[in-house]
C-alpha cells in the first residue's frame, strides 16, 4: 500500500511554501505569456468588463429604491440601467469630457443628475451607492468612510473593482480570467473587429492596493461587507449599511 510520507511541522510549510511560490511563478510566467497572445485576440473580440456586471448590480439592489448614486459614472450607462428602478439617479465623475458624455447618454431619461461634486460634498441618504472600477481612483478609507455617511439605513454599497494580484489564489484568478476572457469576448462580440487595440474610452488608474489589503480596509469601516474574487479581473464589494428600511407604502 502507498502511503503519503510524514512530514516534520517546519517541513510542511517549507513544503506550503515552496508550492505557493511554484503556482505564483507557474500563474505569473503563464498567464504572462498567454495574455499577451491573448491581448490581439481580445482587441478583435472586444467586450466591456465593467457594464458586464450590470445583471449583478441590478440582481442584488437594496430593497427600498428612492435613491441610487453611481460615484465615477463615466459615459452614464449604469445611470440609464437604473433609471427606471429608482426614483432618483445621481451620477457623479470628477472628468468634464464624462460627464458631457453621461449627460448625452441619459438625456430624456428625467430621473437622473449629472454632478461634479467630490463624495465629501455629497449630501445623502441615497438607498444604493455604486463604485464600478472607480474605488481604486480614490483615497480609500476616506471614500469608505463617505459611503457609510451618505448611505440610508439598509442602503447598499455595490463595488465592481480591479486589484493587482498578490497572492497564489489571486494569480490564479487572473489566469482563469486570461484564459476566460476571449471565451466571453467570442459570446458577446462574435463578428471581429478589425480596428486593432483601442484606448480605453474612459479616464483609468492603476489599482495598487491588493484584495487582502482592500479587505482589511473594508472590514474596518464596513463590518460584514462580503468580497469576491470573479472572472473579468475584477472583484465584487457588498455592504448594507445596519439598520432596517422603513416599511415602503403605496
Ligand atoms: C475606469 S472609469 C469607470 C467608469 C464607469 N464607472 C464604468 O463602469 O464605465 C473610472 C471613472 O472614475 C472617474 N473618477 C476618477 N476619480 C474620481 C473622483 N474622485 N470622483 C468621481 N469620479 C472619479 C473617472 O473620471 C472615470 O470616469
Amino acid at each position: 500500500m502507498w502511503t503519503t510520507p510524514r512530514l516534520a511541522p517546519r517541513a510542511r510549510t517549507e513544503q506550503g511554501k515552496n508550492v505557493r511560490m511554484a503556482l505564483r511563478r507557474l500563474a505569473g510566467t503563464a498567464g504572462g505569456r498567454i495574455s499577451t497572445a491573448m491581448a490581439r485576440l481580445n482587441a478583435r473580440h472586444p467586450w466591456s468588463h465593467n457594464d458586464h456586471f450590470h445583471g449583478w448590480i441590478l440582481g442584488t439592489l437594496p430593497e427600498r429604491r428612492r435613491s441610487a448614486l453611481d460615484v465615477g459614472c463615466g459615459r452614464g450607462e449604469l445611470l440609464a440601467a437604473l433609471a427606471p428602478i429608482f426614483d432618483h439617479v445621481t451620477g457623479t465623475d470628477r472628468d468634464e469630457e464624462m460627464r458631457a458624455q453621461a449627460a448625452a447618454r441619459c438625456a430624456g431619461l428625467p430621473r437622473v443628475a449629472i454632478d461634479g461634486s467630490d463624495l465629501a460634498e455629497m449630501t445623502g441618504p441615497f438607498d444604493l451607492v455604486t463604485m464600478i472600477a472607480v474605488l481604486h481612483h480614490l483615497d480609500v478609507p476616506e471614500a469608505l468612510r463617505e459611503v457609510r455617511r451618505l448611505l440610508a439605513p439598509g442602503g447598499r454599497f455595490l463595488v465592481v473593482g480591479l486589484a493587482p494580484p498578490r497572492t497564489a489564489r489571486d494569480h490564479l484568478w487572473d489566469l482563469a480570467s486570461v484564459v476566460s476572457n476571449p471565451v466571453i469576448g467570442y459570446v458577446k462580440h462574435p463578428w471581429p473587429d478589425r480596428r486593432g487595440v483601442q484606448p480605453p474610452p474612459y479616464p483609468v488608474a492603476e489599482p495598487t492596493l491588493s484584495f487582502d489589503e482592500l479587505r482589511r480596509h473594508v472590514a474596518a469601516v464596513m463590518p460584514g461587507a462580503v468580497m469576491r474574487h470573479h472572472l473579468g479581473f475584477r472583484h465584487t464589494i457588498v455592504w448594507t449599511a445596519p439598520g432596517s428600511t422603513e416599511p415602503v407604502s403605496g
